[in-house]
């Protein structure tokens, strides 16, 4: 997704801009470019591609400059191309910008008939003109800017200068993150503070709806109706190196309790959304997917996962027929190839050979319609699909994954929505409904991290056990193929999943007291049934531990233990109902003394088929 650095300094700022864009080169995007102001006047710079692409250019030309926005796009309405990479200009001012306008429409024809040319495919343009028009009536630059964005809908984060006042840098976010970084020889804004670590760790974060004047030797916040605020100055505590352990034990377990942020990072289009827009899987996403006649799947192990959860979630919100493939078997099964079908990849690492391979598979057979759900923009998976959903997990050092997973099943409950809205299956109050939820849930998955003490009484029941076995039933049960996976991948307990309703034809003849069976059971329609399998377990001497939710009536009793979530969250309780799990894998990994991080025999990214 894009990103944003600016700069006002006494200093030539275009080295901090360029190493800003690389440290928010993790953030995903296919362009990049700057505008400064110089003896040139307003100079602007862009190049498709790599920030290595504007260095160059930067080294060509001698660019240089005291005042300055830089970006790196991530296209969304517009092909990535020169001509659509930001900033955009209009009258002598340069705008950049993260996020979309939802209005965009609207404000362009409006525009166009008070005699604006437009360059460019993007909504960001219309903000160009729209603060150059507000300009000719008010006069003020910073006055003009919110006067614009109190026209915006959508979520925005945006820098903006102008030629005609070099020494001033107005930004303003709603939705997007921005926050500002200050010093003594000048002040600086960026998406993220890694951007400004370069520079300085005096930090000021802007709320929603602040917009702030820079300047050289000062600064000052206001809200878009002009009234001042002020916001705390906060020293950064971030690592340079975000791979840093910092207070944890192992990668798995940080991984496991950076989930919040990774999901309110992944889900940062959505903040002050209005509505679901197909842009946010990429610019051509709406003509890609408006006729697609059903969904193929293809991942490896926990993305696979990922991916059987979402056939739920397709089927029955968007209404569209999906099936789900383990790659290794995919790319060489002769399969019946449909090019109205969209071809879904799933991926942590964008590496993994056999999803890869199956991905030309599908494309060799006419399937042209590809989607990449990655976390690492760089990837091969990413840049061979027509269209792509960034997951912003962060990078992933335990080799099982755990916040990769839960920012994936957010992605795939976005291209769900997505897909219900272009089929007319998603009402507006549906819709509106969806995005609270959505919103709400890094604070849904904080609460049941708080449950961790409880998880770890519980993991000293497993630790001398040999077996387990984990019963879910509809979109919970590829839950617990995931929690099954997480144990025997750091525990190396075997470990087997059912859908609950199987467990009459075979495994239940495995139970008996030494084989400790987990149940995932939140408050949804197949709850009671679920109870006469556990009744069915129980009968046979199994010990049952069973992850319950706010709205479930089970209650302990003598080989029964049950853990409550604190909600219940409807379609989305697979996300919330997955982590319990990483914690109790976490937990009996770390009282049999296994490599958590490193479990033998399993590599991160598999490269190799
Ligand atoms: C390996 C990793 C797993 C991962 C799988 C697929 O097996 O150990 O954690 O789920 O590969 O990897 P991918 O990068 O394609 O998601």
């Amino acid at each position: 997704m894009c990103g944003i650095v600016a700069a006002v300094a006494d200093r030539n700022i275009v080295p901090v801009l360029l190493e800003g864009l690389r440290k928010l080169e993790y953030r995903g995007y296919d362009s990049a470019g700057l505008a400064l102001i110089n003896e040139l006047g307003l100079q602007r710079l862009r190049a498709v591609g790599r920030v290595a692409e504007l260095t160059a250019q930067v080294d060509e030309t001698g660019a240089a400059g005291n005042t300055g926005i830089a970006h790196t796009r991530w296209a969304t309405h517009g092909v990535p191309s020169e001509r659509n990479a930001h900033p955009h200009i209009s009258d002598g001012l340069a705008v950049v910008h993260n996020g979309i306008i939802e209005n965009h429409e609207a404000l362009r024809t409006r525009l166009k008939a008070d005699g604006y040319e437009f360059t460019s495919d993007t909504d960001t343009e219309v903000i160009a003109h729209l603060i150059a028009h507000e300009l000719k009536t008010t006069g003020d630059f910073f006055t003009a800017v919110r006067a614009s964005i109190a026209q915006l809908q959508g979520a925005y984060a945006i820098a903006v200068l102008r030629e005609v006042e070099p020494d001033r840098v107005i930004v303003a976010r709603e939705g997007s993150p921005l926050l500002l970084g200050l010093t003594d020889e000048g002040n600086y804004a960026a998406s993220d503070a890694s951007a400004l670590l370069q520079v300085t760790r005096r930090m000021v974060y802007l709320d929603n709806g602040d917009c702030a004047e820079l300047l050289r030797g000062s600064y000052r916040i206001t809200r878009v109706d002009g009234t001042p605020v002020e916001r705390a100055e906060t020293e950064s505590q971030l690592s340079a190196d975000s791979v840093e352990l910092g207070q944890y034990r192992h990668y798995m377990q940080k991984e496991i309790f950076e989930q919040p942020v990774a999901l309110s990072n992944t889900l940062e289009l959505i903040g002050a959304a209005r509505s679901i827009q197909p842009g946010l899987l990429g610019a051509d996403a709406e003509v890609t997917l408006k006729d697609v006649r059903q969904i193929l799947i293809i991942a490896c192990g926990t993305s696979y996962h990922a991916g059987l959860v979402a056939r739920y979630w397709l089927e029955a919100i968007a209404g569209i027929s999906c099936s789900v493939e383990v790659a290794s078997e995919y790319r060489y099964r002769d399969s019946v190839p449909d090019p109205q079908t969209l071809v879904v990849t799933i991926s942590q690492s964008g590496e993994t050979a056999d999803t890869l391979a199956a991905l030309h598979h599908a494309k060799a057979q006419g399937m042209m319609r590809t989607l990449a759900i990655c976390n690492v923009p760089e990837s091969s998976l990413v840049r061979e699909t027509a269209l792509r959903f960034i997951t912003r997990a962060g990078p992933e050092i335990g080799v099982a994954s755990t916040k990769a997973f839960t920012t994936q099943l957010a992605a795939l409950y976005l291209l769900t929505l997505v897909l219900a809205k272009l089929r007319g299956r998603l009402t507006a109050e549906h819709e509106s409904a969806e995005l609270t939820a959505l919103r709400h849930l890094p604070v849904a998955v904080a609460k049941v991290l708080e449950l961790e003490p409880q998880i770890k009484e519980w993991a000293g029941h497993f630790a001398m056990k040999q077996h387990a076995l984990f019963l879910g039933r509809g979109r919970h049960y590829p839950i617990a193929m995931e929690g099954a996976l997480k144990l025997k991948e750091i525990s190396y307990i075997h470990a087997e999943a059912y859908a609950a309703g199987e467990l009459k034809h075979g495994p239940l003849a495995l139970v008996d007291k030494e084989m400790p069976v987990i149940a995932v059971a939140p408050n949804d329609t197949l709850i009671e049934k679920l109870k006469s399998n556990l009744q069915e377990v129980r009968a046979r001497g199994g010990e049952l531990y069973v992850f319950a939710d706010a709205d479930s009536e089970m209650q302990e009793s003598d080989g029964v233990h049950v853990l409550h979530l604190p909600e219940h969250y409807g379609a989305l309780s697979a996300l919330l109902h997955v982590v319990p799990l990483q914690l109790l894998s976490y937990h009996v990994a770390l009282v049999r003394g296994t490599d958590v991080d490193k479990p033998r025999n399993l590599a991160k990214s598999v490269t190799v088929e």
